[in-house]
């Protein structure tokens, strides 16, 4: 099956790994992306958050979350109290993944499946044995599939506490939506203040 696992260096930090992935062959969706979009953040940021793959804005410019979702994102963990330099920030997929609706038209997003989120998986692995994060922040379902597995329902567990073990580390986790979500929703302000009555229960674990 398709795995990252091969372009894995064993050593040499967060740069080593970065470099590498940016010539990751461990399934197909490098090839119609720009770019690996790999986490941004420092080694030792207290917490990690998780996305589900980049989007358009990341594929062009090489990092994560720096489109609307992004946008939204860093405006709700300021309101949180969580400062952006203390975040590492991720994504459980490194390449965008797309389709258009016609040939040249605008690229619109695509879910991973599982067996991508699996393959890219020894990425996120690598990322959590050199950053170990006190705390990690899943965004949304995709993100809580590819560390939890698929049973996984973000409705279910968001806003709460979790304590998981996760490539054989104690993991303590707080799932809550995907910024994207709040973005589509009908309701854009009672779907933000969830967002960040989630990110806030984030932030008291940090305090
Ligand atoms: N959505 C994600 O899940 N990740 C990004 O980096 C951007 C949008
Ligand atoms: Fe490698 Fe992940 Fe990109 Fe697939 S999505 S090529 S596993 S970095």
């Amino acid at each position: 099956g398709y795995t990252a696992e091969p372009f894995v260096p064993e050593r040499g930090g967060l740069p080593a790994l970065r470099r590498a992935a940016a010539g990751c062959r461990g399934c197909p969706l490098h090839r119609d992306a720009t770019q690996t979009v790999f986490g941004a953040g420092d080694a030792d940021a207290r917490v990690m958050l998780v996305g589900e793959q980049p989007g358009d804005q990341e594929d062009r410019q090489g990092r994560p979350f720096v489109g609307p979702a992004g946008k939204l994102l860093d405006r709700a963990l300021a309101e949180a109290g969580i400062d952006p330099g203390e975040a590492y920030v991720t994504n459980a997929v490194k390449h965008f993944k797309f389709t258009r609706a016609e040939p040249g038209k605008r690229r619109i997003h695509k879910a991973p499946t599982l067996r991508e989120m699996t393959a890219c998986g020894p990425w996120l692995a690598a990322e959590l044995a050199v950053v170990e994060p006190e705390l990690i922040v899943l965004l949304g379902a995709s993100a809580g599939k590819a560390l939890l597995g698929s049973s996984f329902r973000v409705t279910q567990v968001r806003g709460t506490v979790l304590e998981e073990e996760i490539h054989g580390r104690r993991e303590r986790l707080v799932p809550t939506v995907h910024p994207s979500s709040v973005l589509r929703a009908d309701d854009r302000e009672s779907a933000y203040d969830g967002l960040l009555s989630d990110l806030k229960v984030a932030a008291r674990l940090l305090a």
